[in-house]
């Protein structure tokens, strides 16, 4: 049986008044200043997940049309490394080298690139690299470094869980400079 129209019409209203409460809540939320927003407190646990969730639907969405070229070619990685340690390291850490300060006390803390580099795909990580994350403090490379070279710090990026402090070490002093 087809719902009748005064069903339908109590229906109504009835979602018009709760939209209506969620917006007087989200505005006395807002209004009274009461959630805080300083980088020492973590978001409450329902509004973590609730980002991290969003983030990832947000870049898996648009990773249509963006196909990984090959990556395992060694000198494409060193180039990424050299990148990676001038640009990426300072807030994401190395292996063997902790962030510094200022990446220390950011919320959002930078992930643990290891660990991103075993979850998600190569695609995923160039466009967080080239796009950034608003609101997180993880910057937009993609007018800094140029197609090739977001490449090779994704390479470098997904060599990351085999690397040991030592080799990482070993890298810097033979990579050095250049
Ligand atoms: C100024 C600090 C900063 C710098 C510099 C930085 N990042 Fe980030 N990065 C972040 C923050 C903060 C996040 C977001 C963490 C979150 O959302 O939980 C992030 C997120 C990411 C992610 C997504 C991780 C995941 O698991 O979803 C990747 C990949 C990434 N950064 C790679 C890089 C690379 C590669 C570089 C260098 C080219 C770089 N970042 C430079 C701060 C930084």
């Amino acid at each position: 049986m087809a719902p009748s129209r005064k069903f339908l019409i109590h229906a109504l209203i009835t979602l018009v008044i709760l939209g209506g409460l969620g917006v007087l809540g989200a505005a006395i939320v807002v209004l009274t200043g009461v959630y805080n927003v300083a980088a020492i407190y973590q978001h409450t646990w329902p509004v973590y997940e609730m980002l991290d969730f969003a983030l990832d639907r947000s870049v898996s969405a648009r990773l249509g049309g963006i196909a990984a070229p090959p990556l395992d070619d060694p000198l494409l990685a060193e180039r990424g490394f050299r990148i990676y340690r001038d640009k990426c390291a300072q807030c994401h850490g190395a292996p063997g080298v902790p962030p510094d300060d200022a990446g220390k006390g950011m919320l959002p803390l930078p992930n643990n690139l290891a660990q991103t580099a075993r979850e998600k795909s190569a695609e995923y990580i160039y466009w967080v690299v080239a796009n950034g994350i608003r609101m997180t403090g993880m910057p937009a490379w993609q007018y800094r470094l140029d197609e090739e070279e977001l490449w090779a710090v994704v390479a470098f990026v997904e060599r990351l869980p085999e690397f040991s402090p030592k080799e990482y070490a070993e890298w810097d002093r033979k990579i050095g400079g250049r």
